[in-house]
């Protein structure tokens, strides 16, 4: 980081501003370390703004393990468009195995989808953001009306922080809307998730992701069995503990 700063204060004064100045300020601000973590969904619109600003831009995904065989390829395709390495983390085999052999490989279809995302997604994000100054994310607010509402352009990652590792997390699509990121992937022609033509709009791992019908909101595509209010898998716990 070049220089120290107030987080709030740089939040409010980009609240309005473009996603691309906003990794424009990430970049200044952490250069190669800045990390974009993409999920293989729509997300792709953030690593093109990312890697037009910087072509040695830093790229993470999560394998679960459980993504549908069209998000993996569309990840390779992504790597190969931009010509940028992808870090793919996977989760702690004894980790996984051990919640197979006690619950089952739906186990969050009966009990919730906090133990296997714990397992699959947190524990492995929380080893990458520990060696981590500064990530990215595709959050939207449209994206969840009951828990990204609120979502700050850039914030002091209120989840994964410690005392002893501030971590700062950016979010430059915050203020877009669906329409405007589907608008920004005709326009340029990105390359995009073959799901989306089949009427999925939010995308996570296959068993918890499923279509929407016309005008269904996009998270109700995602952890269906679950209450509205439950659907965030700790990925983004900190929209839970701002929210209070
Ligand atoms: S989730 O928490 O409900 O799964 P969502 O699918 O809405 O998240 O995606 C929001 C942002 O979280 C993405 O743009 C991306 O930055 C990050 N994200 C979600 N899933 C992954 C993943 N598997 N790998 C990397 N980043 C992810
Ligand atoms: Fe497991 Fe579903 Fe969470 Fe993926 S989204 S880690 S399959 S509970």
């Amino acid at each position: 980081m070049s220089q120290p700063f107030n987080a709030a204060e740089l939040a409010a004064s980009y609240a309005s501003k473009s996603p691309q100045d906003i990794l424009k300020l990430a970049f200044e601000h952490f250069g190669d370390e800045l990390w974009i973590s993409f999920s293989g969904a729509e997300d792709v619109v953030l690593v093109d703004m990312a890697w037009k600003l910087n072509k040695n831009v830093k790229v993470f995904s999560l394998d679960t393990g459980r993504l549908h065989p069209e998000t993996y390829r569309f990840i390779e395709q992504v790597r190969e468009h931009y010509g940028i390495a992808i870090e793919v983390l996977s989760p702690e085999a004894a980790a996984v195995e051990a919640l197979v052999k006690d619950k089952g490989l739906f186990s969050f279809y009966k009990d919730g989808h906090g133990e296997c995302c714990g397992v699959r997604k947190i524990a492995p994000l929380k080893r990458k953001l520990a060696t981590v100054k500064a990530w990215a994310t595709g959050q939207r607010r449209d994206q969840s009306p009951g828990t990204r509402s609120q979502v700050a352009v850039f914030e002091l990652d209120a989840a994964f922080s410690t005392p002893e590792h501030p971590l700062y997390k950016f979010n430059p699509l915050a203020q877009m809307s669906s329409e405007e990121v589907w608008g920004y992937i005709r326009m340029l022609e990105l390359p995009y998730n073959p799901l989306h033509e089949r009427g999925f709009i939010s995308i996570g791992c296959e068993p918890c992701t499923r279509p929407v019908l016309p005008n269904q909101h996009e998270r109700e595509g995602r952890w269906w069995w679950e209450e509205a209010t439950h659907k965030e898998c700790g990925l983004h716990a900190g929209n839970l503990i701002t929210k209070g």
